[in-house]
């Protein structure tokens, strides 16, 4: 399951069909980053240049030239290299880039200080995302320089910088129907390695080794990487909200918050359960866990087309609030809890974000002042929480060091939603029947 060459190609006449006339787009692909001496981390490709080419090595530039009679698609690239690629792997070179990824025109990446400026040389316009690389940016300016430089030999500088991302991530944020059946994969996969935690989690295992039954999970399916650092936070650690340490010693009693998701063909999964150590929730994790389910619940409902972005993450607030009040966590009126916003010493982060490539996904979720209007193909999480700190004095103690998230990935449909990581339960009924057999195997 992967994107086609005719997707590849698709996204970029779509791109350049939006870009002013006489311009140029330049996207420069991810470096490789040193972990410590002599390795580096996994090379990931940069989201923006893989989905524009689906070209994955480092040290790479896409020039995209509207027009060009000589080709549109220009991709400059690392030279092939025996020697090199008998240490290091394979490499397309530019003419592998033609050939496989079907660039109008490549090049020797050595060789872009001669070639980019001249053809930069005549476009008026210059699509880039201007301080991202400081590196690069350096080098976008000494090139336009190079060009000032000729201007009484008649030469025509670029006169106009204009934002790039703009325009290609409201492209992102709509999900192709390929796009669609890899994230649903990924939220498949994901799902499952959320069932294998749960099924083999026990009393007196190491967070990391929760974590070792994920990521095993992943791989097994062709998920080599996470989209993040997963989250497994047993007890007090479920209310540190980037807990990635995953180094303690998981107690009976304790409540284990797991957020982790798949990378899977370079979209993201981002899944959120939380459930007992023990395969039994106490009184009180099971009425602060069932409140954030309903609110969870509250927010998936209203997701559909023609509702808005900040509908969801309201409709947690108001559930939360109320519960919380209920419960006695909370005093006073809802309505002006909720509007003094008391609930954020429980649940202090916004309900969600566009998933897509990148786990917090590219895309505005603002249209001038108005939050934006949902539409088909658009995926996002859903993941209310409620932390009660271990310090919170203001609380009962039988509430303190309750740490709860329950997230899902949803993509908008024609007249609703669609949960694509429905696969892995968060009832309290569905994770304790599931975790039952774990007992069974320990008395065993
Ligand atoms: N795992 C990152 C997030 O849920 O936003
Ligand atoms: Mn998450
Ligand atoms: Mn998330």
């Amino acid at each position: 399951m992967k994107i086609s060459k005719q997707e590849f190609s698709r996204r970029r006449k779509n791109l350049m069909a939006q870009m002013e006339p006489n311009s140029i787009a330049i996207v420069p692909a991810a470096t490789e980053q040193i972990r410590n001496r002599d390795t580096e981390y996994p090379f990931r490709q940069d989201s923006d240049f893989y989905y524009l080419t689906g070209f994955n090595e480092p040290d790479a530039v896409l020039v995209l030239l509207p027009g060009r009679r000589h080709g549109q698609y220009v991709l400059f690239c690392r030279d092939r290299d025996p020697a090199m690629e008998l240490w290091n792997g394979y490499r397309a070179g530019p003419a592998g880039a033609c050939e496989m990824y079907g660039a109008d025109d490549a090049f020797p990446v050595n060789d872009i200080d001669d070639i980019l400026p001249g053809l930069l040389e005549g476009r008026e316009r210059v699509y880039y995302a201007m301080g991202r690389h400081d590196e690069f940016d350096r080098m976008v300016m000494t090139w336009v320089n190079v060009i000032r430089s000729r201007v009484r030999t008649g030469a025509h500088p670029p006169g106009e910088f204009l934002d790039l991302d703009h325009l290609l991530h409201d492209l992102r944020l709509y999900k192709s129907a390929a796009e669609i059946r890899i994230m649903r994969k990924a939220g498949q996969i994901s799902a499952a390695a959320h069932v294998r935690a749960m099924k083999s989690c026990k009393p007196g295992m190491a967070e990391y080794q929760l974590e070792a039954e994920i990521q095993y999970e992943f791989g097994r399916n062709g998920a080599r990487y996470p989209a993040y650092n997963s989250i497994v936070g047993a007890g007090n650690n479920g209310c540190i909200l980037h807990y990635t340490e995953n180094s303690d010693i998981i107690k009976d009693g304790d409540l284990i918050l797991i957020d982790a998701g798949c990378e899977y063909e370079y979209y993201a999964g981002d899944i959120t359960r939380t459930f007992p150590a023990n395969g039994t929730f106490s009184k009180e994790q099971k009425a602060l866990y069932e409140l954030v389910l309903k609110a969870q619940l509250a927010a998936i409902k209203v997701i559909k087309p023609g509702n808005h972005w900040n509908e969801s993450h309201d409709a947690t607030v108001k559930v939360i609030t109320k519960g919380l009040v209920e419960l006695g966590l909370l005093k006073g009126s809802v309505n002006k809890l909720i509007e003094t916003e008391a609930y954020r010493d429980f649940y202090m982060h916004r309900a969600g974000h566009w998933l897509g490539m990148d786990v917090h996904d590219v895309g505005d979720y603002k249209v001038g002042n108005e939050w934006r209007v949902l539409e088909e193909g658009m995926v996002m999480t859903v993941e209310p929480g409620i932390y009660v700190s271990p310090d919170n004095k203001k609380v009962a103690k039988k509430w303190r060091g309750i740490g709860i998230r329950i997230e899902d990935d949803v993509l908008v449909t024609k007249d609703g939603c669609d949960v694509l990581t429905k696969d892995v339960p968060k009832t309290v009924k569905d994770i304790e029947a599931l975790m039952s057999h774990n007992k069974e195997s320990k008395s065993a």
